[in-house]
């Protein structure tokens, strides 16, 4: 298990440049399935979830070319069902294999899907993409390691709502109608950034894709796709974790690649909070301008709403605030196990069942502590520390790097899932750590 020994106290400070986003590129790779000629995806991070969507792909018979530049050539020509044993050794813990399902379906007219993996915030369960998948006219049967799926008669367009503004179960249905047979109306969509950039891939590949002021989304099946030349959107969850940092430890980071029309929201948060943003043409230049951090009341949701993703790196820094800061998670049911290690640091975070400073969310009146209260300013101090999942384990390196004394950070290999050379880029901001396989 991986291990780093970091000395805190230090300020962060220096630029970190930013490839495509870790929640982009893994479904542009899926949807490179879908056409009969070759994809250029640049940008591409060398993050472990790209590595396992790859091996999914190349086990598919997907051949892949990916340069150290971000370049990735994906060439879909000769796929090919894979053995059901070798995609379930794949799988990792990664939850991009159940978006191979529509893919799969109109090339080979089956697929095996393994049971998913993905950070351990809340349940993740998929009844939304079965559902979809199920509309579409697909058969599936629940194995013991899996699913397994069919589309005897093909696939055909939908008329589908959702829920809940899902993304992963609006990639699913923008994955599988693009070549189904007819028109497909999905309401109640997600409309993310990275779900935007999914379907421009899609138009460049020849899909019709409307998306309507009432998150409305309408699809018209087309028999066959071209691959697609496409750069990746920036990583705008890595921007707000490095401008999190730059708060919590007195720092100055440039972020190259970030964009201010896909941060708004996030930008006026870090500014109540007490940060300063300067906003280049090539990135955002974040900083903490001296002076005390204020709380605030923060409200997790879907975009345009304060993204899920964010609040973690963030509450490291409302520990410095001074007064009570109220953080209510309404994405997920079980997102602040992360505030544990915090305490141990000497912060005061408090969890509740209530849904405590916006609206009454899904998990109100379930048994769910999906709501915090952070008191401020504490004094934070090392501790041994194990990183629990991707963004609460970049908020723990971030507490330790601003708290004093030294801590002991395992299972740091969990951030190398979606921080591409986190440790590099921790060096190059003159972080004083040590790092052990
Ligand atoms: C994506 O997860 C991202 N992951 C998450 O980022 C992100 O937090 C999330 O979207 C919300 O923005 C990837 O893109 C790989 P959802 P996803 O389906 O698609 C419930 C990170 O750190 N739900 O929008 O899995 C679900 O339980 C990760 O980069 C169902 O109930 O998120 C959750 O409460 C963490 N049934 C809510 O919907 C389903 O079938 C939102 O999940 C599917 C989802």
């Amino acid at each position: 298990m991986s291990q780093m020994t970091i000395q805190g106290g230090k300020a962060l400070t220096g630029r970190v440049d930013l490839r495509g986003a870790k929640n982009l590129v893994t479904k542009a790779m899926v949807a490179a399935l879908l056409a009969d000629s070759p994809s250029l995806l640049r940008d591409v991070p060398h993050i472990s979830d790209v590595e396992v969507v790859s091996r999914l792909l190349q086990l598919h018979g997907v051949t892949i070319d990916f340069q150290d530049n971000g370049e990735m050539r994906l060439d879909p020509t000769n796929v090919k069902s894979a053995r059901m044993v070798d995609i379930d050794a794949h799988a990792g813990s990664s939850r991009i294999p159940i978006l191979f399902c529509g893919p799969l379906l109109h090339q080979l007219g089956e697929a095996f899907i393994p049971d998913l993996g993905g950070c351990h915030i809340g349940d993740r369960p998929i009844d939304f993409h079965l559902d979809v998948l199920r509309n579409f006219g697909a058969v599936i049967e629940k194995l013991p390691n899996g699913t397994r799926m069919s589309a005897p008669d093909g696939l055909h367009g939908a008329k589908i709502s959702l829920p809940y503004p899902s993304v992963g179960a609006t990639e699913q249905v923008l994955l599988t109608a693009v070549r189904s047979e007819g028109i497909t109306e999905l309401s109640g969509a997600a409309i993310e950034p990275e779900i935007v950039d999914l379907i421009a891939i899609l138009q460049k590949m020849g899909a019709i894709i409307s998306v309507d002021t009432d998150r409305v989304i309408r699809i018209e099946g087309v028999k066959r796709l071209d691959g697609y030349t496409h750069r990746a959107l920036f990583d705008r969850n890595e921007a707000a974790s490095w401008a999190a940092a730059a708060l919590a430890t007195k720092g100055d980071i440039f972020v190259g690649g970030a964009r201010q029309p896909e941060m708004m929201t996030f930008l006026n948060v870090f500014r109540k909070v007490g940060g300063a943003f300067e906003i280049e043409d090539d990135g955002i230049r974040f900083f903490h301008p001296g002076g005390e951090l204020q709380p605030v009341v923060i409200e997790t949701d879907v975009h345009p709403g304060f993204m899920t993703d964010w609040q973690q790196p963030l509450v490291v820094a409302l520990t410095q605030a001074k007064g009570l800061s109220i953080v209510h998670e309404t994405v997920y049911e079980n997102r602040f196990g992360f505030t544990e290690a915090l305490n141990q640091m000497g912060a005061q975070i408090q969890i509740y069942r209530e849904c405590l400073g916006g609206n009454p969310c899904r998990f109100g009146q379930r048994n769910f502590y999906h709501s915090a209260v952070i008191s401020g300013p504490t004094e934070l101090h090392g501790a041994d520390i194990r990183v629990p999942d991707l963004r609460g384990g970049f908020s723990h390196i971030v507490a330790a790097l601003a708290a004093r004394g030294t801590s002991n950070v395992t299972n740091v290999q969990l951030i190398s899932r979606g921080y591409e050379h986190f440790l590099s880029k921790l060096e190059s901001l003159g972080a004083d750590f040590t790092y052990s396989e």
